[in-house]
């Protein structure tokens, strides 16, 4: 696998044979997780996903994005959570590789951003994918319901079989409903897989399709990890080492994580990563609280906090070996801000170096480190990456004895919500 780990800046506060004493806890995480026996179980349906979905289903994909791109100027996507998290971090990501623009709505609730995308869709031919796993969460089904009333006021009823595709659960949910009464097309995110592991189904993969995205490499590189990821061997698998390293840091009463990066292209996967450990260690009272930060703009701001603030931080960085772009930069005759020492570098290379800078001067300053890289912003990467993070967790998940698989706690703000709408 491509994906690396440095945990140079671990030094003195994990020891090798921490790891060791670790490593019986990590190898019943890893016999729970991988034989299907472990709290959740019904929900691990993520882990075999990527050599379980079959080449033809993605060529399936593949057509049906060409398809919609020969009739549509743009996709509104319609979901929150899972349904809207990993589709954004896709496209951010791989954003050269995105031959249709993507619009979004369901992630919130605000009348202002939904009056004025539907002002900016006035004007162009539109598909829209609503996904929503459970069929019921509020925020998109709200969405849709607009959304539907502008599409039918646009286009025919045989038009909209054509250009609203509906991705929920096989049989039960209002969404599964409509589509049974309207006959738009659908497809099935299954039962075993949780909103936050659902990137790589259909909740994320049609869209990610109708976009242009290369779903086929984005899933050859989660196959890659799947195999990487399940050897019970702390010296090569990575995402056990990363899920060690947090557990490791947690009992210290580090209990902030900060996913850190300098490339802006992963500030949606911050997102992604933020939704996947939050819901998923969050509960019983423990759990990590994942924070992100955008370098160098943050170095600026919340630098100073994590330089000198409360000693309950560890920072995890997140980097690509190679940029997405060469920026050279000039040399200058005069030299008046006295930056000739970097001229006729990448800007790349200053980037680099303050990666380095940053990652020792926070360990310095008390914050343990590690640095988590990719080769390249291609799909291929991103696919290891998910999966990478996705086992890492889980297992996580075990370590800490919880159940990394369900999200009780969000439910009550529904409660109260629905109980001062008045819905039953
Ligand atoms: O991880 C989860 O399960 C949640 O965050 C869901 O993704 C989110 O609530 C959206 O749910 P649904 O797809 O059922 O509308």
């Amino acid at each position: 696998m491509d994906i690396k780990l440095d945990r140079q800046y671990l030094k003195g506060y994990i020891k090798e044979s921490d790891y060791t004493k670790l490593l019986p806890k990590i190898k019943k995480a890893h016999e729970d997780l991988e034989g299907r026996k472990g709290k959740g179980a019904e929900f691990t349906g993520w882990l075999d996903l990527p050599r379980q979905t079959k080449d033809s289903f993605l060529d399936e994909l593949v057509k049906l994005g060409q398809e919609v791109r020969g009739h549509s100027d743009c996709l509104l996507s319609i979901g929150i959570g899972g349904s809207y998290i990993g589709i954004r971090a896709t496209l951010e990501f791989l954003v050269a590789e995105q031959k249709l623009p993507v619009y979004y709505a369901g992630h919130n609730l605000s009348s202002g951003y939904l009056y004025h995308l539907l002002k900016t869709l006035e004007h162009k031919q539109v598909t829209v994918v609503v996904i929503s796993k459970s069929g019921t969460t509020t925020e998109p089904a709200l969405a849709f319901r607009i959304v539907k009333e502008f599409m039918q006021k646009k286009y025919s009823a045989q038009e909209l079989k054509k250009r609203i595709i509906c991705i929920t659960d096989a049989k039960k949910g209002a969404l599964r409903n409509i589509v049974n009464r309207e006959g738009y097309r659908s497809y099935v995110i299954s039962d075993d897989v949780g909103g936050r592991f659902s990137v790589l189904t259909p909740a994320g993969l049609v869209s990610l399709a109708i976009a242009g995205v290369d779903i086929k490499a984005l899933m050859d590189g989660a196959r890659e990890a799947q195999i990487a990821c399940a050897k019970m061997d702390l010296k090569k698998n990575v995402a056990y080492q990363y899920a060690g390293a947090r557990f490791l840091l947690y009992k210290q009463n580090k209990t902030i994580e900060v996913l850190s990066t300098f490339y802006q292209r992963f500030a949606f996967v911050q997102e992604w990563w933020k939704q996947l450990c939050g819901e998923s260690e969050g509960k019983d009272g423990k759990g990590i609280f994942p924070a992100s930060l955008g370098f160098t703009t943050d170095l600026h701001s919340m630098g100073q906090l994590i330089q000198e603030g409360k000693r309950n931080i560890f920072e995890t960085f997140l980097l690509a070996e190679q940029a997405d772009q060469k920026v050279l930069i000039p040399h200058d005759a005069e030299n008046l801000d006295n930056f000739n020492c970097v001229a006729g570098q990448d800007l790349d290379y200053v980037n680099k170096q303050a990666h380095k800078a940053t990652a020792k001067a926070h360990y310095d300053g008390g914050v343990p480190n590690m640095t988590i890289s990719v080769p390249r912003f291609d799909a291929y990467s991103l696919g290891q990456l998910y999966y990478f993070f996705e086992k890492a967790i889980a297992i996580k998940g075990y370590l800490l004895g919880v159940n990394p698989f369900d999200q009780p706690g969000v439910e009550a703000y529904k409660t109260n919500m629905f109980k001062l709408l008045g819905r039953k």
